[in-house]
């Protein structure tokens, strides 16, 4: 039994697909398991309650982890007999780990460790930014050609939550990476004005990012899991990527045998989400 906390979220709900796909037996862990739509044969179950008992693997989402209680979450695992713990980290953990500067990453790498000494088997996904971030702009593309923002010209490389759950499923399905922690990136580099660009190409309008002081976009970015302290220091992660193309990680197709998907395949498929 593999228990995916953060179920219902971005990358938990292909972790979710991919496993029961795989046959695996799954518990997928909720606020509000009524409510939840999984595939069937999910066992639907809710976060608060913790429910462990079973379980052989277990995936964590540091967010919904840190919710929970880490230190508490982790010693029930171990008493519940879990063997594997599959985290969704941060490629954060490999910047500089000042946590005046980079507390993203210090948070991420504290969990990780925490996971490490729990002595189980564990694999840290260290992805880097999510292409469904750009769901952020939704509203501004619906309402207009112009997305605001900041940073125009930093670059990340954009990655689909459905290649981190292939990844995420993978190393419960196979013993190849206990011990492991691949750093995952999409496909190509691009600005964020390369990016609101390609939604336009898909969705078929003329769009484009105009760029706005960071304390200005600071106050839009504040909310759900994002703190004024993880705002300033995503603003300062992307104000360091201006002008810097990153390195394109080789990690989805060696672990998975596909390439990762594009951000206009991502776009493709959320197009509905900007019109
Ligand atoms: N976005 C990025 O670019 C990026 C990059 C690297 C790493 N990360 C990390 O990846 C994680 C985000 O993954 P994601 O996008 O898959 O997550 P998500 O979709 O934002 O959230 C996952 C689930 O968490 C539950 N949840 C939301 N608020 C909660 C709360 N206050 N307490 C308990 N549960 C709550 C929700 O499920 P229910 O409503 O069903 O309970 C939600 O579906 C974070 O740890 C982040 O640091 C993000």
């Amino acid at each position: 039994m593999i228990v995916v906390t953060g179920a219902t979220g971005n990358v938990g709900a292909h972790v979710v697909k991919e496993l029961a796909a795989a046959g695996a037996e799954v518990r997928a862990l909720t606020r509000d398991p009524e409510a939840a739509r999984f595939p069937d044969g999910v066992q639907a179950a809710r976060t608060d309650d913790l429910p462990l008992e079973g379980a052989t693997g277990l995936f964590l989402h540091a967010a919904v982890t840190w919710q929970a209680g880490a230190e508490k979450l982790l010693e029930r695992a171990k008493e519940a007999g879990v063997r594997r713990i599959v985290m969704l980290s941060s490629s954060s953990v490999l910047e500089n780990n000042d946590p005046q500067t980079n507390p993203i990453g210090v948070m991420h790498r504290e969990l990780e460790t925490q996971v490490e000494r729990t002595g189980l088997e564990w694999t840290h996904v260290r992805p880097g930014a999510f292409a469904v971030n750009a769901l952020q702009w939704a509203d501004q593309i619906k309402a207009g050609d112009v997305v605001y923002g900041a940073h125009a010209r930093a670059h990340m490389a954009p990655i689909h939550e459905a290649d981190m759950g292939a990844v995420a499923a993978r190393a419960f399905l196979s013993d190849d990476l206990v011990g492991q922690a691949p750093e995952l990136t999409g496909p190509e580099s691009l600005t964020f004005a390369d990016q609101v660009r390609v939604i336009g190409e898909v969705i078929g309008r003329p769009l484009r990012y105009e760029e706005i002081p960071a304390e200005v976009a600071r106050e839009k970015m504040v909310g759900g899991f994002v703190t004024p302290e993880i705002a300033d220091s995503l603003l300062r992660v992307f104000g360091a990527l201006v002008d810097r193309p990153q390195t394109i990680s080789p990690e989805v197709e060696r672990i998975t045998g596909r390439p990762p998907r594009t951000f206009a395949d991502w776009a493709a498929e959320n197009a509905p989400a900007f019109r």
